[in-house]
């Protein structure tokens, strides 16, 4: 083989770089710091890495409940909450998930393991009567389920804590809650679980909000009317739909 001359390709030669290992060391740090800046430094000038989305609101109190049971029972090591954006996701589950639509989640659940399907979606699919036989037994709806039973949600009374507290928490961290949504929080939460309430203004606070006694049970709000509420609403909040009519009239 040619010996190569020292200065191959230029003065200042693979070779020298190569040859002393603290040259080459900082010198890759340079090449990575480049990489970095470029990438991280436009997130300083961007108000906001997340597009604003029609429809995507905060969760309602009685929502909020029913997802820090979801949180509590696990439901996240079983289920994702995010439509990937392939066409076999699209086609099972609907339009692909979008970043505003968990701008409000802290924390998120997007998740990675799918023994079961994909909740992002759910809202609406079943009867609030399918979701109570499925929780109470998923064998009695879908013989073939692996998933656990969840009877005790129907007789534990929900006992979400001071919910003003919890909103307030979570308007620390970005969730854009009115002071009357924190001041009326608790009676927010039963109001959205009474059969025939009066919702006007709770629709104008938290347009889409479902209202109605989900546990079939009007003596008690249960951990399950909660857990329901929230089931309920997942996917609910953008109307794809119209998006799509305005995309295509465009
Ligand atoms: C051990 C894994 C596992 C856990 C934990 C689990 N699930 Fe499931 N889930 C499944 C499987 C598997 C299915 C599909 C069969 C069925 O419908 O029961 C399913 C189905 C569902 C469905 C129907 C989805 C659809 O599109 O058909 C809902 C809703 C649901 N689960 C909610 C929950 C909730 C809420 C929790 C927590 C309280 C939970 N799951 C916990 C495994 C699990």
């Amino acid at each position: 083989m040619a010996k190569q001359p020292d200065n191959a390709g230029g003065g200042f030669s693979h070779r020298t770089i190569e040859r002393n290992v603290t040259l080459l060391g900082i010198l890759s740090l340079i090449a990575v710091a480049i990489g970095g800046i470029v990438e991280i430094a436009p997130l300083f000038w961007v108000d906001s890495t997340v597009e604003k989305v029609e429809g995507v609101r905060p969760y309602t109190p009685l929502e909020l409940a029913g997802r820090n049971i979801y949180i509590r029972e696990g439901c996240y090591l079983c289920h994702s909450q995010m439509v990937r954006p392939f066409k076999d996701e699209v086609e099972r589950y609907g339009h692909y998930s979008l970043a505003a639509e968990s701008m409000y989640d802290h924390p998120f659940q997007w998740g990675s393991k799918r023994t079961g399907p994909d909740l992002a979606r759910v809202g609406g699919r079943y009867s609030d009567e399918w979701h109570r036989q499925h929780l109470q037994n998923p064998r009695s709806v879908v013989p073939e389920s692996i998933m656990p039973s969840y009877a005790f949600l129907a007789e534990t009374p929900l006992k979400p804590g001071d919910m003003r507290a919890h909103l307030t928490a979570m308007r620390r961290v970005g969730v854009p809650y009115s002071d009357i949504d924190i001041a009326k929080a608790n009676d927010d939460l039963v109001l959205q679980a009474t059969a025939d309430a009066d919702d006007t203004d709770l629709q104008t606070r938290f347009p889409k909000v479902q209202v109605r006694d989900y546990d079939g049970n009007p003596a008690m709000v249960s951990e399950l009317d909660a857990l329901v509420a929230y089931l309920q609403m997942l996917g609910t909040l953008v109307d794809f739909r119209a998006a799509e009519a305005q995309e295509q009239a465009k």
